[in-house]
């Protein structure tokens, strides 16, 4: 763990750009959001996709980053069938545009699941020849959206610090509350990281969303002394989003009128609201408090 908490020593951090200056062409910020849950099945991966079409049919360009080790699941959910992973750019073997995949809209997945810990252990040489590969991207992403694995292990974490932007979901279970509690606990005692948003999925209603938030939220009020939660909202349980998990599609494309469909676009609508995060907003950056450089 000293490595992650090297991370947010790096003094990349402190550099005060927010917009991205490329040549004479000035952009917004780009806006890196880790989705993370603590439990495991609580819709992180549905979350992800369907945010990611959200955004895309706001006009975003969005890349989603399959930084789950386990199972590679956003492939699988918009039924894509990636050859090539991250770790192929790592060897050498293929160039980053080559590995990325296309998926609905303008979406495009970079698949990292079996690349992500190899990601980790680069030399120093092996991760500026990655970041300078990662340069061709910096156009074409307005949104890059992180899909992790549950738990807390060392991976989860980095990616949760080096995101500008943390989303951790919540569903009903009593489980899913202690685990994402301490998944928040893990951040904010080791890390000092004090800013969360919570998602509740699979709730009854908005009324039942809230009453999760408030239980969590007392909880680290009290015993985590100035951290800063924040209600994102709720997702109802709709039989429609395993129905699109059979297709293979996003729920917002398959259903886009489910009630669940309709929740996720106000999400996404009130993420774009919400101002970005004051750092360093490019891809680069991201990358580069990932890999320590
Ligand atoms: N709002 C919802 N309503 C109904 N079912 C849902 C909802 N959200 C997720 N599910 C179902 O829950 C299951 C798990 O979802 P998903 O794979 O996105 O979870 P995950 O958190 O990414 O899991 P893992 O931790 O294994 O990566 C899926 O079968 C999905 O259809
Ligand atoms: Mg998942």
């Amino acid at each position: 763990m000293d490595q992650a908490l090297g991370l947010r020593e790096t003094p990349h951090r402190r550099e005060p750009r927010n917009s991205r200056q490329l040549g004479a062409v000035v952009l917004p910020p780009v806006r890196v959001i880790c989705v993370s849950s603590g439990k495991g099945g609580v819709g992180k991966s549905n979350i992800v996709v369907n945010l990611a079409c959200a955004f895309d049919l706001m006009g975003k360009k969005v890349l989603v980053l399959d930084a789950d080790l386990g199972l590679a699941n956003i492939d699988v959910l918009l039924g894509l069938t990636p050859k090539e992973n991250i770790s192929h750019v790592l060897e050498g073997k293929r160039q980053l545009r080559e590995v990325l995949v296309n998926g609905p809209g303008n979406i495009r997945i970079m698949p990292a699941s079996s690349g992500v810990q190899e990601l980790t252990r680069l030399t120093d040489e092996q991760k500026l020849q990655f970041l300078q590969l990662l340069d061709e991207l910096e156009t074409d992403v307005d949104i890059l959206l992180v899909d992790t694995a549950a738990g807390i292990s060392d991976t989860v974490l980095y990616f949760n610090l080096a995101a500008h932007e943390r989303v951790v979901v919540v569903t009903p279970e009593p489980t899913s509350l202690t685990d994402a509690y301490a998944l928040i606990k893990v951040l904010y005692t080791r890390h000092g990281e004090r800013h969360f948003r919570i998602l509740a999925n699979s709730v009854h209603n908005e009324k039942a969303g809230k009453s999760i938030f408030a239980q969590i939220s007392k909880v680290a009020d009290h015993f985590l002394d100035g951290i800063s939660l924040d209600f994102l909202g709720s997702i109802p349980n709709d039989p429609d989003v395993p129905r699109a998990v059979l297709r293979q599609q996003a729920l917002v494309e398959a259903f886009p009128n489910a009630p669940a469909a309709r929740a996720f676009i106000t999400i996404a609508e009130k993420i774009m609201k919400s101002a970005p995060h004051p750092n360093n907003g490019t891809v680069q950056f991201f990358w580069k408090r990932l890999l320590k450089v």
